[in-house]
């Protein structure tokens, strides 16, 4: 059991009922914010509250509360929390409006490199973060059981669109790269295109260009920015943490503690 906020009253409520693309899930379709904190502070909240409401509209979920309300009840959720840093949840589906809170416990080992594998599915909606999480779950289920942090989604044309949890950016010769459509507008995706002193592109990744890119990330507001050094059993350059990317986490990491 954990203590969540819902419709703006504090309740006990089993952990399985909230796991998303699970059949315990009880709730309808809707949608879901993840975001961090440090030292109890919100990280790029503002965004990812845009992106609700804008979500909101799209699928039509009603929100009961007003930007104000919710931030609020946020920072209710996250003071009612020992630890300093956390991942917070946003659900907002028919009827309830839910937040809860959990350790962030990250493994620094992250930053040092990890492995990805392919698989060919994609998400729904994929501008939007909704509770249809089956897919997702799969498939980072099946990155898990084979030793892999994540999974990366490639289109019918083996395209990469982006990850089960996580955006995707690869460079080559200097340019870094992402995809522009099809892909969730992640917050820490758009954090890195407003911020990042080495200009961001648009471009399509195909899976047999795997072996000719230089580097390769992942971004999501939970972790920030991890290194990808292999894929599938194909190592990402020279199978180290590239220039570009261990220059792009310090710079995340110095925006993190700026934001606080
Ligand atoms: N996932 N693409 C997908 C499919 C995602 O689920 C996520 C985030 C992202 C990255 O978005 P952002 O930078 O806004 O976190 C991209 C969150 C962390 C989750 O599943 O909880």
């Amino acid at each position: 059991m954990i203590q969540a906020l819902i419709n703006n009253k504090w309740e006990s409520i089993n952990d399985n009922n909230l796991l998303l693309g699970t059949d315990t899930f009880s709730f309808g379709t809707g949608l879901y914010e993840t975001f961090r904190t440090l030292e109890w502070k919100p990280i790029f909240l503002e965004p990812h509250l845009d992106r609700l409401f804008n979500s909101a509209k799209i699928i039509n979920i009603k929100i009961h509360y007003s930007r104000s309300q919710i931030l609020e009840m946020i920072q209710e959720v996250i003071l009612n929390f020992k630890d300093p840093n956390q991942r917070v949840r946003i659900l907002a589906v028919p009827e309830n409006f839910i937040i809860y809170t959990s350790q962030l416990n990250l493994d620094p080992k992250i930053y040092e490199g990890v492995s990805a594998l392919t698989v060919s599915a994609n998400r729904e909606t994929p501008d939007v973060k909704t509770t249809n999480y089956k897919v997702c779950l799969k498939a980072w289920e099946k990155a898990n059981d084979s030793g892999c942090f994540e999974s990366i989604f490639l289109d019918g044309d083996g395209v990469v669109l982006e990850g089960s949890r996580s955006n995707v950016f690869w460079i080559k010769d200097g340019k870094i790269i992402t995809r522009e459509n099809n892909v969730l507008p992640g917050i820490t995706r758009q954090i890195l295109i407003l911020r990042s002193p080495f200009p961001i592109s648009f471009g399509l990744l195909y899976q047999s260009n795997f072996s000719d890119i230089d580097e390769l990330f992942i971004t999501n507001s939970g972790s920030g920015v991890i290194p990808i050094t292999k894929v599938n059993s194909e190592k990402i350059g020279t199978g180290g943490v590239g220039s570009i990317t261990t220059e792009l986490l310090r710079l995340y990491n110095q925006w993190l503690h700026e934001n606080c």
